[in-house]
């Protein structure tokens, strides 16, 4: 059950549906949501596509953690959808745990990602063999996704509203 006073950080894999959930779970408790893909997008005028391609992925991670540490500044508790590589960075681990707020893992089979995800948009890395990068990341990311969460939700087979219900439980 999350506090008043707690920020809700959404983690979870590219095409769980952390900017939906997180807008409607945001709408439900009259908060306001940051999420980081779109934060970034606009402070910078540059897609995620065009930084990674211009700038490279360190250079990506690197304003995905100026967004989460700032989101986790704001004094009024927020809605946070991170974006799906926030956890793997020590330090976003760390800001995290040290900020108290409710991390809430939302979790799908890979294969359930597939279907979702579409190539193109702000998913670079998904451009060549979806299906196998998907599986890997889950491998490499399902520890990290674990160790921040005090939740975790699976979304197969579930509708927005089940998964909106369960976060907020
Ligand atoms: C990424 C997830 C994407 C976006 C970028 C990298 C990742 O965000 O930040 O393409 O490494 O998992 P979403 O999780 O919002 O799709």
């Amino acid at each position: 059950m999350i506090r008043a006073d707690q920020h809700l950080v959404l983690v979870g894999m590219m095409g769980v549906g952390k900017s939906t959930v997180a807008r409607v779970v945001a709408d439900r408790l009259g908060r306001r949501v940051f999420d980081s893909d779109a934060v970034i997008e606009s402070r910078t005028g540059r897609t995620v596509r065009e930084i990674f391609a211009e700038d490279g992925e360190p250079a990506f991670r690197a304003l995905e953690t100026d967004v989460l540490v700032e989101a986790l500044h704001e004094v009024e508790p927020v809605v946070i959808a991170g974006a799906g590589g926030v956890v793997l960075s020590a330090a976003n681990r760390a800001a995290l745990k040290e900020s108290g707020a409710r991390v809430v893992w939302l979790c799908a089979d890979p294969a359930t990602l597939v279907e979702r995800v579409k190539s193109g948009g702000h998913r670079p890395l998904l451009d060549a063999d979806p299906a196998g990068t998907l599986r890997r990341m889950f491998e490499e990311r399902e520890a990290l996704y674990r160790e921040v969460a005090d939740a975790i939700v699976l979304v197969d087979h579930r509708s927005i509203s089940e998964v909106v219900e369960a976060v907020l439980r």
